[in-house]
């Protein structure tokens, strides 16, 4: 394995920009992983499947292409809601886990954000951070991007899918939301997402140093 880069947290925390520009400046692949379970959620919703379905679930997260990860529809709130219920069935988690360990083992490394990397997809990963920030400030980000997508929510809504989308990935038994324990906290509540950035890199760099020299 290379050197990996397992960034988790919750919604709206900064991980996803976090990635990108990590990505650029490294140069690895970036693999958004709650695209995976925006993608199925989503199939499953057009094909008139109930989300609490496990097996429809768990068939539909089987047949994904990697065609299915694009598109501004996986971006809506209601596909993060979506892909926040289908996540908690043990076999859409089993159906996308390959995926993301072929993905983890490219060489020289891989980025990989979501909310399990470090705990379940990649636990011997180099390096790994746990991202979060304040459910407020979280919902002011969210919300601000919403509406520059043309969603006419309110902050309050938002607010409350960031609160019940928290509560449902840090409580599911399977693969919960979690810090690993060797996972470096990093809270953006005060920071923006330069800061956020620097602050990222400079233990990305860290963790590099001491993995080269093991
Ligand atoms: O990061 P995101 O908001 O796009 O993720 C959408 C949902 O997918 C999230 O609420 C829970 C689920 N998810 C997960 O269970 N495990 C991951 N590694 C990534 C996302």
């Amino acid at each position: 394995m290379g050197f990996v880069v397992a960034i988790d947290g919750p919604a709206a925390s900064g991980k996803g920009s976090i990635a990108s520009r990590l990505g650029g400046v490294l140069r690895f692949p970036v693999l958004d992983t709650g695209l995976l379970y925006r993608a199925a959620g989503v199939a499953l919703e057009r094909s008139g499947e109930d989300l609490d379905d496990e097996a429809a679930a768990g068939s539909v997260a089987r047949s994904l292409r990697p065609g299915d990860l694009e598109g501004e529809a996986l971006r809506t709130r209601e596909a993060g809601e979506a892909a926040s219920r289908v996540a908690v069935h043990p076999a859409v988690r089993s159906a996308l886990l390959d995926f993301q360990r072929t993905f983890a083992a490219r060489e020289p490394g891989a980025i990989l954000d979501g909310r399990d990397i470090g705990t379940v997809v990649v636990p011997g990963a180099a390096c790994k951070l746990f991202v979060t920030a304040s459910p407020e400030v979280r919902a002011r980000r969210r919300h601000t991007q919403l509406s520059a997508q043309g969603d006419p929510a309110t902050y309050e809504a938002v607010l409350e899918d960031i609160r019940r989308r928290d509560a449902r990935d840090g409580e599911r038994a399977a693969a919960p939301m979690r810090r690993a324990a060797d996972a470096v906290l990093l809270d953006t509540t005060d920071l923006d997402i330069d800061a956020a950035f620097d602050a990222a890199l400079r233990i990305v760099e860290a963790s590099r140093d001491r993995w080269e020299r093991s």
